[in-house]
């Protein structure tokens, strides 16, 4: 018999009792993974169809891994799902926010949601709990918190998240690092004692500096990508291939292959909202990061360079002209239509009169009909099963979501369905030499 510890646990000593607020894109993997590390979790989601659904085992979201997670979780024991925060902190030793922190109408961030919760469990808060601020804030929040909660005895304690959508489990089981930020370091490094398991860093700091970095590794992802799309543009002007300048960059160490990906503009729930956030704070703080403006508008252009290919692939104009869209998620292998530059992109094709066929395999074409689905933002647009029925005597099909599925299709077939075998790639995603052989005119980003 092995009396090795399964190094995915932490000790039976070291097994907390911990409450999640809020099953989003976060606090589900988050919940899941502590759970999973042999903690006894207590997850709370005040939404009644998202907490129906969890209670039911089904998933909200699309993330590779988590349903298996969360079940065997579950199944183990060690998560429960309840409707109110109250419930879930009664017993929790640390409380974990995460909640949304929308982009407000001025750009800063919306609090409201943290507010609420914060007021919500503060006369519910175990003796000695400590919470831990999780979502997205601006600098000073934790300190908004502790204001709000009352509690001499409960500290506050900054813990940004860095995991990716449609890579949470994977994140959250290998984080690159830990950050947590506090006043008293003794909380502090309870909090990261939590994830000993992923043998991951742990950066102890004051809370201000750990609510930066957060704003901090966003807004970089962001200039990057700026940057890289910037980069695709002059290489259409100087008849450079863009795939092949990022190879010769990637291998330079000091720069690396990740982020260089060009494609229709940078979106999702946060990198948009978190750099405009940041611009703000430094407003606010008197800085002015003209820097991260300029990378901001930098991507409204590469929306508009985009949508710009579609109407000169379509001969210059869109009124009534069938255009296909394959892709409405942000990205690929999530559900998440938040701030997506696909539906940004499909919309104005919309608003240019074009009669736009939408494919996303993660969209059925009843979502319009599917309790708590909002799909306001596919007004006007004719969604489909698959991508062949999308194309459909479609004039141009734009790919603007770098979904595998994609890359694997019969384009013999798409051809003959089309009315003109035209294809504009957004994400440099199918093989150029393929489709011209097959007959059709095609156009990427930053490539021949
Ligand atoms: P989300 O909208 O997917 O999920 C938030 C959940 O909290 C929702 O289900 C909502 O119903 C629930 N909720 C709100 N108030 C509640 C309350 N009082 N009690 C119980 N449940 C409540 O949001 P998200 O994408 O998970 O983001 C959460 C935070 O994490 C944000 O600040 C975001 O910036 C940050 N973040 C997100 C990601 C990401 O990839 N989505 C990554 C890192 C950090
Ligand atoms: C991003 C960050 O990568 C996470 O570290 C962070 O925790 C998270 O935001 C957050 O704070 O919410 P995510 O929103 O899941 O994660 O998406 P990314 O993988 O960063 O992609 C953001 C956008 O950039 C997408 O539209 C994506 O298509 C685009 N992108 C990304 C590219 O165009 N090219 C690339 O090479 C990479």
């Amino acid at each position: 018999m092995s009396t090795a510890r399964d190094r995915t646990q932490v000790p039976a000593a070291a097994r907390r009792r911990v409450a999640v607020i809020g099953a989003g894109y976060v606090g589900l993997p988050t919940a899941a993974v502590l759970a999973h590390f042999g903690h006894q979790v207590v997850l709370a989601e005040h939404d009644p169809d998202r907490f129906g659904l969890l209670v039911r085992g089904d998933m909200p979201i699309v993330e590779d891994g988590l349903a298996e997670l969360f079940g065997d979780a579950v199944a183990a024991g060690h998560l429960r799902v309840v409707q109110h925060a109250g419930d879930a902190v009664a017993d929790a030793q640390f409380v974990f926010l995460c909640v949304p922190t929308p982009q407000g109408d001025d750009g800063s961030a919306d609090l409201s949601y943290v507010e609420a919760v914060a007021a919500e469990i503060a006369d519910h808060l175990a003796p000695g709990a400590v919470v831990v601020n999780k979502s997205t804030v601006p600098v000073g929040t934790a300190r908004l918190v502790e204001g709000i909660t009352g509690r001499a005895d409960v500290a506050v304690v900054s813990n940004p998240e860095f995991l990716r959508e449609g890579t949470a489990v994977r994140d959250s089981l290998h984080p690159d690092r830990i950050v947590v930020g506090a006043d008293d370091p003794g909380a502090a490094g309870r909090v990261g004692e939590l994830f000993a398991p992923t043998g991951a860093p742990v950066i102890v700091t004051d809370k201000v500096t750990a609510e930066t970095i957060k704003y901090a590794a966003n807004a970089f992802l962001a200039t990057k990508l700026s940057f890289v799309n910037a980069l695709a543009g002059l290489c259409e002007s100087l008849d450079a291939d863009v795939r092949d300048v990022i190879l010769g960059l990637g291998y330079d160490k000091r720069i690396g292959f990740d982020f260089l990906r060009p494609g229709p503009g940078w979106g999702g729930s946060c990198l948009p909202k978190d750099t405009s956030a940041l611009v703000h704070i430094a407003e606010s703080a008197g800085y002015d990061f003209a820097l991260l403006r300029e990378a901001m508008a930098s991507n409204d252009d590469q929306l508009a360079w985009v949508v710009a290919k579609v109407v000169a692939a379509a001969g210059g104009g869109l009124d009534a002209v069938p255009v296909a869209v394959w892709g409405l998620t942000f990205k690929a292998d999530t559900d998440d239509r938040r701030n997506s530059p696909a539906v940004a992109i499909a919309r104005r094709l919309v608003d240019l009169g074009a009669a736009v066929r939408a494919f996303d395999p993660t969209v059925p074409p009843s979502v319009r009909a599917v309790p708590g689905r909002s799909a306001d933002d596919l007004s006007g647009m004719v969604l489909c099963a698959d991508p062949y029925e999308a194309c459909r005597d479609a004039a141009v099909t734009v790919l603007l979501t770098e979904w595998g599925e994609l890359r694997d299709l019969d384009f013999a077939k798409v051809h003959d369905l089309m009315a003109h075998p035209v294809v504009v790639d957004a994400r440099n995603l199918l093989d150029p030499a393929a489709l011209r052989r097959v007959g059709f005119a095609y156009t990427g980003v930053g490539r021949r």
